[in-house]
């Protein structure tokens, strides 16, 4: 292959690369969405969201923030916390067991 040809093959996929790395994870829109946007990005992608919204029930979504909190050491008030729990428990809580 003609090397110019390659060189901007390359220089083009280097180019797209930090855009596909910083990819951004919509979340559902819903009051609080601007808060956990905030509060749970810092330290790893929103994706973890939507990802383990089949799983986590109501209490499970509270203990996760909670552990964000305590173990990890994420930085939210009770306040926010609330408010983060319930956008998470109403937008990616699992459904409920019969
Ligand atoms: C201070 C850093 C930090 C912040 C802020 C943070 N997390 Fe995490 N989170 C972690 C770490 C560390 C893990 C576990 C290691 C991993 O999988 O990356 C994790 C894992 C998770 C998981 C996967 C399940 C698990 O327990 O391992 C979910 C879901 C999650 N976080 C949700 C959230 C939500 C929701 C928020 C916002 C309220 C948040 N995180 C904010 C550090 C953080």
């Amino acid at each position: 292959m003609d090397h110019r040809i390659l060189g901007s093959l390359l220089l083009m996929a280097s180019l797209a690369a930090p855009t596909a790395m910083a990819q951004r994870v919509p979340l559902a829109q819903a009051p609080g969405k601007d808060m956990v946007e905030a509060a749970c990005s810092s330290c790893h992608s929103l994706s973890y969201i939507p990802m383990n919204s089949r799983f986590l029930s109501p209490e499970v979504w509270k203990a996760e923030v909670t552990k964000m909190r305590t173990v990890f050491g994420a930085p939210i008030d009770d306040d926010a916390a609330n408010t983060i729990i319930g956008y998470l428990v109403s937008q990616y809580g699992a459904p409920k067991k019969p």
